[in-house]
């Protein structure tokens, strides 16, 4: 801030009688436009919030309904985070992935409970229809313009490196990054949480499993960035990393 006289607010384009705020070097504004935004992005920052607290409260819904504790969504949520700030430091990047992972199975809302919720295998025709819930899951959150890539994490969740996924065997690179770290952090869930027919498997044993897999369901990258990031994702299972409110980025 600079006090000065005979500036014009390129904001609101009056003449400024207070304090002038520089801006970029060059640019004035007046303390009302300077106060307006701060204003501004406090609203944007509850909204944010308001956002988030939505989405996890929707995810834990759709949790409930599948899984007993309601808390798969969220964990896998915040294990994926931890994968994609290796990549990105950039807030709007995260919070999609955070969104997208958080979400990734809300088309589930589609599939009748007799197919969700069946105990044994799925007939051909049953698993015609579970493959649609990427596809349905990326139509709901296609019609709101601030998730748009969060959209495209939940329609490639179930897709795989090698090609062999659904719903359109997309392969590689052409699978959002997000959903291929997703993909590794959704299978270190699923083995580390206790299921209705076993007790949760110990970390090693998905860390077994996922680089195994290497190649064929996950890309290489996202199991390197898990395997750097192993400690702090071991701790984070073990303390069931998910279960408290945690900031998005
Ligand atoms: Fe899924």
């Amino acid at each position: 801030m600079a006090a000065s006289e005979n500036k014009t607010c390129r904001f609101c384009g009056m003449a400024i009688t207070g304090p002038v705020f520089a801006r970029a070097g060059r640019v004035y504004c007046c303390e009302a436009c300077v106060l307006k935004e701060r204003e501004f992005h406090a609203v944007q920052t509850q909204r944010e919030d308001a956002y988030v607290a939505l989405a996890e409260s929707l995810a834990a819904a759709l949790d409930l309904r599948e899984h007993e504790t309601g808390l798969h969504s969220k964990r896998v949520a915040c294990h994926t985070l931890v994968l994609a700030r290796r990549y990105s430091d950039d807030a709007e990047h995260l919070r999609q992935v955070y969104w997208g992972a958080l979400l990734h199975d809300i088309g589930k809302i589609g599939i009748p409970d007799a197919i969700l919720l069946k105990h044994g295998s799925l007939t051909d025709e049953e698993w015609t229809v579970m493959r649609t819930h990427p596809e349905k899951g990326g139509a709901i959150l296609a019609s709101l313009p601030f998730m748009a890539e969060a959209a495209e994490i939940v329609r490639n969740h179930e897709e795989r490196y090698d090609g062999s996924g659904y719903p359109r065997g997309l392969a590689g690179d052409a699978i959002p990054w997000g959903a291929r770290l997703f993909t590794v952090i959704d299978t270190l869930d699923a083995m580390t949480s206790d299921r209705p027919y076993r007790k949760a498997l110990s970390f090693d044993a998905a860390r077994d499993e996922i680089r195994r897999m290497e190649d064929k369901q996950f890309d290489p990258g996202a199991v390197a960035a898990f395997l750097a990031e192993e400690a702090r994702l071991r701790e984070m299972v073990a303390l069931k990393c998910g279960e408290a409110r945690v900031p998005v980025v």
